[in-house]
């Protein structure tokens, strides 16, 4: 049998992508599949969690016994996350959220009476930021996906958002990334570089991430 690591923990999963209006039927989202959050989902229940999937677009299975929130833009997971964080222990963040949304939504269909049109957006709010100014013993774990100076850019996000692990991946790598089945992927700490994993399914990945946030449960700094 497989040994229960997350037994009564409240693991929340964000996944997929955010998709940022522009009229009634046009908006911007991302490449997000969602497959790595959903497989995270899926692995915490497995290993025991009471798990909270909080999703973006995506044309994932849910998995089993998770408590399932869709939401469609940015500010809708802001909320979404930010009403369910007091009853969480652990967060992870792979959802791929838009920086930017437009900073008007117009409530009709717009014409095409231009030649150039031209759309105004204004800063999303950062969620995981956000929780890591607010967190009280909460793990967090953030995602970033990059095309070059992987390392870098993945402590940068750990120490501004103060994260206690920031998993980061070559989208640019062949088997990493979006819409693959399979991730290669270098976990950090504040220390620098915790483990370097092989190319391998999501499924594993998301094991080998929850096991390591086990393991660490409890030795996280608070705010
Ligand atoms: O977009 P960025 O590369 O900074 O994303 C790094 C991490 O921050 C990811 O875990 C992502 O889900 C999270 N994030 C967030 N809110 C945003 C942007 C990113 O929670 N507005």
């Amino acid at each position: 049998a497989e040994k229960k690591l997350l037994q009564g923990k409240k693991v929340l999963v964000t996944a997929g992508g955010t998709v940022e209006r522009i009229d009634p039927v046009r908006y911007l989202t991302n490449d997000s599949s969602g497959k790595m959050g959903y497989a995270i989902a899926a692995q915490a229940k497995r290993m025991g969690a009471d798990v909270v999937l909080v999703s973006g677009k995506t044309t994932e299975r849910v998995p089993d016994g998770v408590e399932f929130v869709t939401v469609e833009s940015a500010l809708d997971m802001y909320e979404a996350v930010l009403s369910r964080f007091e009853q969480t222990d652990i967060v992870i963040k792979a959802a791929a959220v838009a920086d930017y949304r437009p900073a008007e939504q117009a409530p009709q269909k717009l014409k095409k009476n231009n030649d150039e049109l031209t759309i105004t957006f204004v800063k999303n709010p950062d969620i995981l930021q956000t929780l890591g100014q607010k967190k009280h013993g909460q793990f967090l774990v953030g995602f970033a996906a990059e095309t070059e100076r992987v390392e870098e850019y993945a402590m940068g996000k750990l120490r501004k958002k103060n994260c206690d692990l920031v998993v980061a991946n070559d989208v640019s790598a062949d088997g990493a990334g979006f819409g693959t089945d399979t991730n290669i992927v270098r976990i950090y700490d504040a220390q620098g570089l915790a483990l370097q994993l092989p190319i391998m399914s999501k499924t594993d990945v998301a094991t080998r991430i929850l096991t390591l946030v086990a393991s660490r449960l409890g030795s996280n700094k608070g705010a």
